[in-house]
């Protein structure tokens, strides 16, 4: 493999290059080529500063994650960031698009740092299943307040370049030419005295003890068994009271061990899941169209989700509703998803205003004849949708795609339903639609190949990570929690109350309970999903009648105050005996012999239905792959993403 690293010379300075394409990412071949820059800078009189910098779209993005599963081979990262902390020429890392996990330890093992606006810089190895290995711990907290360096840490999260200079992480920000900022920098720092070396520091502002007790009580609830947060935050408060090295010491042998875990190897599986599921080799040569113009028909709680990310994405937005009115609140809805993102500092008032600038709405489809690509959230019943399909085959310019959002029918009799079958295809988005990352995208029977394709990439400009599905009832996601869902309704009967399985998936991982869940989105949808398909519902399978009982005694769930869970304060749970004894009184109804069940054998049960469903799915081929259902699973429906998947964990118990 050709050197990764090279040296310029610039009168005095070296400039060091990093080129390890896609994101320089620190491979062993890097690591060397650093350490061999050292020796060759230090052994030069002419040198009098180096700059390190990085070629293509991104500084280091960090260690080689492909490299962990085999045996370490020197130089190691950590040594390579005491080595330029040692150099005897000033280093100054020139930054620009991500400095993370390893790649953030070089700059800090840098003496100076400089960023190009928009970078993001940040220790992102909680995300999967680490702590920073090679001395973030102990250098960050020595060079930024304990308080964001903790804060960075303990939840992954990068911070942009204008919040690293406003803490000090960075010393000067870039907006224009990063390289010729960067050598006007060195020029300037070359004959101060040197920078105390990091860890030569003391720690920055220290937490008091029960400010970090506080901090790390907070984060045990919300990573919810997940090690690695918990594992920081214990880290970094004993770091407070030790010496760099042992710091040092303590960080590495922290980082080792949760390396050695299943978490860690799970949360790596998923990392390059996410990533592989979009690489559809059979769609390679499809011709992707470019969309620019959106229709939504449909401004309820998905269709003006998906308007907003669309106009994010810098797409100009047509919303089509079925009547003044309800035209009227679908912008309301729109605007006020955008105006939360200009609140939270997502996008600034230019920015907004025209990206407000970009809708517009009607109730007429004329209005959308010019739309590339059209996306429908109307009711979830087929024959509205099949009528707005027809409203639009007639108003649409030939090559525009057509998208439904529906969350079960089957996509191939809407396509069925229309002129032309071949540019129809499902948009499966998640509730809230500008938030949630996942996109099934459902590829019926006729759908061409560029139409799919133009799908994929659409669903990629909107930064979504978009899951290929086939038709069926329920798609990859849903179809799984409706066997989950029915295989828990038979626990209930067969000997387990309803808190007894919340508590169980809790403990598992999940955010939270099944029925928690079917509370919080209302038990009047779940009776009137199960009443349209009371028609086709074979006589003689086994239905269980509790959630259809409750919600006839007027408990909705969380809107009314009382579901499975009784809601004083409109959203905690509170354990209700009454529910219980409805249980109990429907086993004894249907002669029933309740059998207690443990936590394990719940979850155990449940574990096994997701995954035989997963494997029904792949032999349906509705699944390409199990990556695709453990994506699809961790990122739609909760799965503790630090477990893999159902079929990443039947595989790893297998
Ligand atoms: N190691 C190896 N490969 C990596 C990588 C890494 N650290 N980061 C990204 N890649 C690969 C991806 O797998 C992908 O490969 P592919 O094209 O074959 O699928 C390619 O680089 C491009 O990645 P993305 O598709 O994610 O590109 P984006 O432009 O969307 O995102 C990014 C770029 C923000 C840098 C994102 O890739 C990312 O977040 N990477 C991981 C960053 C990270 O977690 N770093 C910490 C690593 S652990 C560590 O450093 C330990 C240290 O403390 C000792
Ligand atoms: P909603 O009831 O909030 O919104 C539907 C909107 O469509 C309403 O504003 C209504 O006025 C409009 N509408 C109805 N008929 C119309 C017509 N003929 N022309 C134009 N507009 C019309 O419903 P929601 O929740 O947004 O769901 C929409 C679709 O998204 C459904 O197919 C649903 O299954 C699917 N979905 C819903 C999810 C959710 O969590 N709510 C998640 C994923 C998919």
């Amino acid at each position: 493999m050709s050197n990764p690293v090279h040296i310029d010379i610039d009168g005095t300075i070296a400039i060091v290059r990093i080129d390890n394409p896609p994101v320089n990412a620190l491979s062993q071949s890097v690591r060397a080529g650093i350490v061999s820059a050292i020796q060759e800078t230090d052994a030069d009189a002419n040198i009098r500063a180096v700059i390190l910098i990085c070629n293509g779209s991104t500084f280091m993005a960090g260690a080689d994650i492909k490299e962990f599963g085999k045996p370490a081979v020197p130089p190691l990262l950590p040594d390579v960031v005491t080595a330029l902390e040692a150099a005897q020429k000033p280093w100054v890392a020139a930054i620009h698009g991500n400095a993370l996990g390893g790649g953030l330890e070089v700059a800090l093992g840098c003496h100076y740092r400089i960023a190009q606006m928009g970078t993001m810089l940040g220790l992102p190895e909680v995300n999967l299943g680490l702590i920073p290995g090679a001395g973030g711990t102990v250098r960050l907290p020595r060079l930024i307040p304990m308080a964001d360096a903790f804060a960075m840490i303990t939840s992954g999260k990068p911070v942009t370049a204008a919040t690293a200079k406003s803490t000090g992480l960075i010393d000067a920000v870039s907006n224009t030419d990063l390289l010729r900022d960067a050598v006007a920098f060195a020029k300037t720092i070359i004959d101060l005295p040197r920078p105390l070396a990091l860890s030569a520091k003391p720690i920055k502002e220290p937490l008091a003890d029960d400010e970090i007790s506080a901090k790390s009580k907070a984060l045990a609830a919300k990573s919810r068994g997940q090690l690695s947060p918990k594992i920081a935050a214990e880290t970094l408060l004993a770091i407070q009271a030790l010496d760099a090295q042992s710091g040092l010491s303590l960080e590495r042998e922290n980082f080792l061990k949760l390396k050695a875990d299943e978490q860690s190897d799970a949360l790596r599986y998923i990392f390059f899941a996410e990533r592989s599921v979009s690489k559809i080799p059979s769609i390679k040569n499809a011709i992707t169209k470019p969309i620019s113009t959106i229709g939504i028909i449909g401004g309820g709680t998905m269709g003006a989700g998906i308007a907003a990310s669309c106009l994010l994405a810098n797409l100009n937005v047509t919303l089509i509703e079925r009547d003044t009115a309800s035209l009227e609140k679908g912008v309301e809805r729109i605007v006020a998803i955008l105006h939360v993102s200009m609140k939270r500092g997502l996008i600034d008032q230019a920015r907004y205003d025209a990206l407000t600038g970009n809708l517009s709405s009607s109730t007429d489809y004329m209005d959308i004849a010019d739309a590339d690509f059209v996306i429908e959230a109307v009711f979830e019943d087929m024959n509205v949708k099949k009528d707005v399909f027809a409203k639009l085959d007639a108003v649409v310019k030939p090559e525009a795609i057509l998208a439904s959002n529906t969350s079960y029918l089957d996509m191939n009799a809407l396509a069925a339903a229309t002129a032309h079958p071949e540019r129809v295809i499902g948009l499966h988005f998640f509730s809230p639609a500008h938030i949630m990352k996942l996109v099934e995208v459902i590829h019926t029977d006729h759908v061409s190949d560029d139409v799919f394709a133009t799908s994929m990439a659409l669903a990629k400009k909107l930064r979504k990570l978009a899951v290929p599905a086939g038709v069926c009832d329920g798609f990859i996601g849903n179809r799984i929690m409706s066997a989950y869902r029915r295989a828990a309704e038979y626990m209930l009967e067969d000997g387990a109350l309803p808190h007894q399985i919340d508590a169980a998936m809790k403990s598992y991982g999940f955010a939270m309970g099944l029925f928690e869940m079917q509370d919080l989105a209302g038990l009047d949808i779940g009776y009137a999903m199960r009443r349209r398909k009371d028609a086709t519902r074979d006589p003689n399978e086994r239905y269980v009648d509790i959630a259809d009982k409750i919600y006839r005694m007027d408990r909705l769930g969380r809107k009314n105050g009382a579901g499975f869970y009784i809601y004083e304060d409109g959203k905690t749970p509170i354990h209700d005996p009454d529910i219980d004894a409805l249980v109990i009184a429907e086993s004894k109804r249907k002669k029933i012999a309740r059998t207690s069940m443990t936590e394990v054998e719940i979850m155990d049960g449940l574990l096994a239905v997701m995954a035989d469903e997963g494997a029904a799915l792949l032999s349906e081929n509705i699944a390409a792959s199990p990556e695709a259902i453990d994506v699809v699973m961790v990122n739609g429906y909760g799965f503790p993403k630090w477990r893999g998947g159902p079929m990443y964990q039947s595989k790893s118990s297998a």
